[in-house]
């Protein structure tokens, strides 16, 4: 378990720079096995997720080359059936095996898929990508170690409408449906970039496929798929993370390859809170520009909202707002556990039941811990604390490096999940800080 050990109260300066979004590179990795000839991703990052679908894919018999730059060739020319107990092996890794489905079952009749891994943030159940794969005709057997998938009479375009614009199921209607035979039209559709970036990809594959108004998208199933070419769409969810790192530690960070497009709510929210920000051609400068904080009301949600993976590092500098500032998670039921941490060091935030600061959600009057009030400006202690989960864990680590005194960050393994070299970065920001692994 690695661990590091960090002298805070110190401010982070400097330039960090991103590569692409972890939840566009791994679905356009799976999107290479559509295609009959070789596919290039530039901008991959060095990630573990990246690892484990790189794993997973070459077990089917895809050639994968990944350079230290993010070029990255996949050769889906000779896919292949892989032994169940290989990808098993796999199982518990990651939540990207689920979209292997559709991409198998076109490529082979049928597919074998692990129990999943990611973020214990809630329950996460796979029942719409379930009842999406059936809708296209395929059979779903459940074993004990993962489900296994056929599809006897092959896929077929269907009407689907989803009860919840969930991103990993929309990317399961249109990683099966574009190569399905007909007309797919599915409804309720997550629209977040990553969806768009990896629809443009699909398009350049030979897809043919339309956004219309109100999160419908219609898909029309062709024969085959070719390779592609693509610059993947940069990470706005590490860019978020540094941005409020820096303003949790009072510091000043450049974050290359940020964009104002994909990020203009959280920009808009950074402002509120007292943050300041310049956008450049290359990146955005996010900075601390003296003075007080400002409490805040968020609630995050699908896109174009607030993105629940925004919420935990900023939660961190909310601590050090003055007034109550609300938190209401509408996505997943469970993702307030990184408070307790933060507690600890000395923060005070609530956690509450009830739908607060805004609209009821579909958590309210279930006894789902949901709701966050915090209440600042806090002097955060240092502590010795265990990271949970991805995004929760960099917050930890921001809390670390805002808190004064040494604090001892273990399990931070874990955020190189999807934080590519953060040490280095941390580095290159002037952290104090010793890291053991
Ligand atoms: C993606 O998860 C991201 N992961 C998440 O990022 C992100 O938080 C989330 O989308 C929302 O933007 C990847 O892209 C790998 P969902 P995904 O399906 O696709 C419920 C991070 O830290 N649901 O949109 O799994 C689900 O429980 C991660 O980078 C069902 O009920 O999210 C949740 O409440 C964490 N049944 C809601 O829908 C299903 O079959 C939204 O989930 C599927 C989802």
């Amino acid at each position: 378990m690695s661990q590091i050990t960090v002298h805070g109260g110190k401010p982070l300066i400097g330039r960090v720079d991103l590569k692409g979004a972890k939840n566009l590179v791994t679905k356009a990795m799976v999107a290479a096995l559509l295609g009959e000839t070789p596919s290039v991703l530039k901008d991959v990052p060095h990630i573990s997720d990246v690892e484990v679908v790189s794993r997973l894919l070459e077990l089917h018999g895809v050639i994968i080359d990944f350079h230290e730059d993010g070029l990255m060739s996949l050769d889906s020319s000779n896919v292949g059936s892989a032994r169940m107990v290989d990808i098993d092996a796999h199982a518990g890794s990651s939540r990207i095996p689920i979209l292997f489905c559709g991409p198998l079952l076109h490529r082979l009749g049928e597919a074998f898929i692990p129990d999943l891994g990611g973020c214990h943030i809630g329950d996460r159940p796979i029942d719409f990508h379930l009842e999406v794969l059936r809708n296209f005709g395929a059979v779903i057997e459940k074993l004990p170690t993962g489900i296994r998938l056929s599809a006897p009479n092959g896929l077929h375009g269907a009407k689907v409408a989803l009860p919840y614009p969930s991103v990993g199921a929309t990317e399961q209607v249109l990683l099966t449906s574009v190569r399905a035979e007909g007309i797919t039209e599915l409804s309720g559709a997550a629209i977040e970039p990553e969806i768009m970036d990896l629809i443009a990809i699909l398009q350049k594959m030979g897809a043919i496929i339309s956004v219309d108004t109100d999160r419908v998208i219609r898909i029309e199933g062709v024969s085959r798929l070719d390779g592609y070419t693509h610059r993947a769409l940069f990470d706005r969810n590490e860019a978020a993370s540094w941005a409020a790192a820096a303003l949790a530690t009072k510091g000043d960070i450049f974050v290359g390859g940020a964009k104002q497009q994909e990020m203009m709510t959280f920009l808009n929210v950074f402002r509120k809170v007292g943050g300041a920000f310049e956008i450049e051609d290359d990146g955005i400068r996010f900075f601390h520009p003296g003075g007080d904080l400002q409490p805040v009301v968020i609630e995050t949600d699908v896109h174009p909202g607030f993105m629940t993976d925004w919420q935990q590092p900023l939660v961190v500098a909310l601590t050090q707002a003055k007034g109550l500032s609300i938190v209401h998670e509408t996505v997943y039921e469970n993702r307030f556990g990184f408070t307790e941490a933060l507690n600890q060091m000395g923060a005070q935030i609530q956690i509450y039941r009830e739908c607060l600061g805004g609209n009821p959600c579909r958590f309210g009057q279930r006894n789902f811990y949901h709701s966050a009030v915090i209440s600042g400006p806090v002097e955060l202690k240092a502590a010795d604390i265990r990271v949970p989960d991805l995004r929760g864990g960099f917050s930890h680590m921001v809390a670390a490096l805002a808190a004064k005194g040494v604090s001892n960050v273990s399990n931070v393994q874990l955020i190189s999940r999807g934080y590519e070299h953060f040490i280095d970065k941390l580095e290159a920001l002037g952290a104090d800080f010793t890291y053991s692994d």
